[in-house]
């Protein structure tokens, strides 16, 4: 119609109310129902921000306690969908299995898939949040060739996560407790940022009142483009390119500037955050302790700060106010941790599912709530005659 404008990439226009998550881009402020990131990458744990973002609140310790449990207890995978990896190529990118094998999850659960009773919405929040983790492990032991391991229910969310990737049949593994406390901080890092293309995905399948599992398998497939969450493996990519090919990273830059076949500077840049990204410098920040603490000297680490040294003190970013982003120094630590690239979205999936499941509900919760149906501005051919 007459009155429909264009706003290619959503720039300019809200899609829905919220209030879950508050960012200021231009001051570089991120919180959770009203809380700074800071303060609950610094003092909180994964379930509790994920129960924050969820429910609106703090848990109690009680209600925390219980949450944690529950999610123990629901880990198990139904051994039919442990056979959905013997079909799946070991060359399979795990994010792909991973969106896969979350829709296939809804198969197994056709008694709480009904958005419209809240005894089913409960129950596919606590099955999404415990096996999500334990579906991306598989979706890694597939790649290695690795027996899949069965879950280890005394074990907390991270480190039962951090044995099922890292452990074998052959021996018991040992949790690394500077490894456990630095993938914690980064999950919580990511566990929401309002309506950034996954969680506006999984928003719009939730408008259809399609089930929740299906929802955050269209919201997984979003995350996994490098622009969104397949940044933080782009960004390895690109710096161990660099080091392979011996270029210096100047040269690398104005390659950059020149929009060379579109070559950009992953892990720089955001939609939103115009000074810095906040989780970018707690990242940065956890880098440094997290390596020493692991003994680990990473030259990918060095080239990653002088790319980022040379980009902030060039013209071409400091005009277009391009930034490191959070996916900027993550892929280093997690490499740092044992994980090839290949996972790094995965883990972004999992830091990220709270998030999701709390925008699914919020929208599903909203009587208000339209189906999505985004207009258009037809360029296309006047009608024309078949002619026959
Ligand atoms: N390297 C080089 N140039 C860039 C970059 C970059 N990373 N990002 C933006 N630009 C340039 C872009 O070419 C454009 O220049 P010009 O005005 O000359 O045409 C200008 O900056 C504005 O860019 P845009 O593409 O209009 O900005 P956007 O808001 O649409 O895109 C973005 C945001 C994150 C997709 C983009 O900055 C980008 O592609 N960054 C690299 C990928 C990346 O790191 N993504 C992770 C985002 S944070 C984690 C997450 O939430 O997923």
């Amino acid at each position: 119609t007459g009155l429909t404008t264009l706003d290619n990439g959503f720039v300019n226009t809200a899609s829905t109310k919220s209030a879950i998550t508050f960012i200021d881009g231009d001051k570089g402020i991120l919180r959770y129902r009203g809380y700074p990131i800071e303060q609950l990458a610094q003092h909180s744990s994964y379930l509790e921000v994920a129960w924050l973002l969820i429910y609106g609140e703090l848990p109690t310790a009680d209600q925390l306690a219980t949450f944690d449990e529950t999610i123990r207890r629901h880990t198990l995978l139904h051994e039919d969908l442990r056979r959905f990896f013997d079909a799946v190529p070991h060359t399979a990118h795990p994010m792909t299995t991973l969106s896969s094998a979350v829709s296939a999850l809804a198969t197994y659960y056709e008694d709480v898939l009904d958005p419209n009773d809240p005894e089913a919405v409960e129950a596919s929040t606590i099955r999404l949040l415990a096996k999500l983790p334990v579906i991306a492990a598989f979706a890694y032991k597939k790649t290695i060739g690795q027996a899949m391991l069965y879950p280890d229910n005394s074990l907390s969310f991270v480190d039962n996560f951090l044995r099922l990737n890292f452990g074998t049949m052959a021996e018991p593994y040992q949790v690394d407790p500077i490894v456990s406390k630095a993938l914690e901080r980064l999950l919580i890092l990511h566990e929401d940022h309002e309506q950034n293309a996954s969680a506006s995905t999984v928003r719009l399948v939730a408008s259809t009142e399609a089930n929740m599992f299906v929802s955050i398998s269209a919201g997984i497939a979003a995350l996994s483009g490098p622009l969104h969450g397949g940044a933080n493996e782009a960004v390895l990519t690109m710096l161990a390119r660099i080091r392979d090919s011996g270029e210096s990273v100047s040269t690398f830059v104005e390659r950059v500037k020149k929009k060379e076949e579109g070559v950009r500077l992953m892990g720089f840049g955001h939609r939103v955050y115009k000074s810095y990204d906040p989780r970018a410098r707690l990242v940065k920040e956890s880098a440094d302790e997290v390596l020493d603490g692991l003994g680990v000297h990473d030259p990918l680490l060095d080239l990653a700060r002088e790319l980022e040294q040379i980009a902030l003190e060039d013209d071409y970013f400091i005009e277009r106010r391009l930034y490191p982003n959070v996916d900027f120094y993550t892929g280093v630590l997690y490499r740092a941790m044992g994980f090839p690239p290949r996972m790094f979205t995965v883990l972004f999936a999992i830091g990220r599912l709270p998030g999701w499941i709390a925008h699914w509900r919020e929208s599903n919760a909203d009587a208000t709530t339209k189906i999505g149906r985004p207009q258009q501005l037809y360029v296309g051919p006047a009608e024309r005659d078949l002619g026959r």
